[in-house]
């Protein structure tokens, strides 16, 4: 197994946010949102949380699928959400879906705590990711959905070369860039699974649902503890 190797937490330049967000992500972010739904099969209503929202691309398409719910978006980084502004123009779901600049963990969902929080893609840069699991306890209502989707580490130097040819080989040489670094910062399915064990969450699972992506999920507590 190749050892993790960090990258910068936020996407901070303009270039990267830019090319992130005219990205075609429909097929991982609709599966994402059908994921959830095989999950949690129950409508969802209320507000919902989505840390790391980037420019909302998937707070957009959850949004869209569930009718009777308001996604709040946080994201420390101020090109990201600019980045989104584009795709939140004119989208029939955007006046229920609120962006906000904030840095985890020390921003919070404004309107704690959530029954259902979702989260795509942002584990794997965070330098520590209790922050993660941290936040979902803090600002999760007792029993809230929690679905987390994620990259994860594959094995060897040449696994990750073959996944950016595979999945990326049309893509700008930016995106080219950051996917290679997002493999190598992402994290087992092991390593998730001893996260969640070290916040009370080991009845959450971890599924491998593709060559390079895994989902977490459960359902918080009914008591905090
Ligand atoms: C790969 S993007 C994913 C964006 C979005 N969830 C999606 O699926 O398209 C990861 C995002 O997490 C944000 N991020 C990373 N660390 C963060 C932190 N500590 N607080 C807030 N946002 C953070 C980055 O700025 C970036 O926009």
């Amino acid at each position: 197994m190749i050892p993790r190797r960090p990258e910068p937490e936020l996407m901070l330049e303009p270039g990267q946010a830019r090319a992130y967000a005219e990205a075609d992500f429909a097929q991982p972010h609709e599966g994402f949102v059908d994921a959830f739904t095989e999950v949690f099969p129950e409508p969802v209503r209320g507000p919902v949380l989505d840390p790391g929202c980037g420019p909302g691309d998937v707070s957009l398409r959850f949004a869209a699928r569930h009718p009777d719910c308001e996604v709040d978006g946080l994201d420390g980084a101020p090109a990201m959400l600019a980045a989104g502004d584009a795709l939140c123009a004119g989208h029939p779901a955007a006046d229920r879906v609120h962006l906000a600049e904030g840095c985890l963990p020390d921003a919070r969902g404004p309107r704690a705590p959530y029954a259902t929080i979702i989260c795509n893609s942002l584990l794997h840069h965070l330098h520590d990711p209790g922050v993660l699991w941290q936040v979902i306890r803090r600002d999760g209502a007792p029993g809230a959905r929690v679905f987390v989707m994620d990259l994860r580490r594959p094995d060897s130097e040449a696994e990750v070369k073959r996944l950016v040819a595979e999945h990326a080989a049309d893509a700008p040489e930016v995106l080219r860039r950051d996917f290679e670094h997002s493999l190598h910062a992402a994290f087992t399915p092991e390593e998730a699974q001893g996260q969640l064990a070290a916040v009370g969450l080991e009845g959450f699972r971890v599924r491998v649902t593709s060559d390079r992506h895994m989902v977490i999920h459960g359902r918080l507590p009914e008591r905090r503890g």
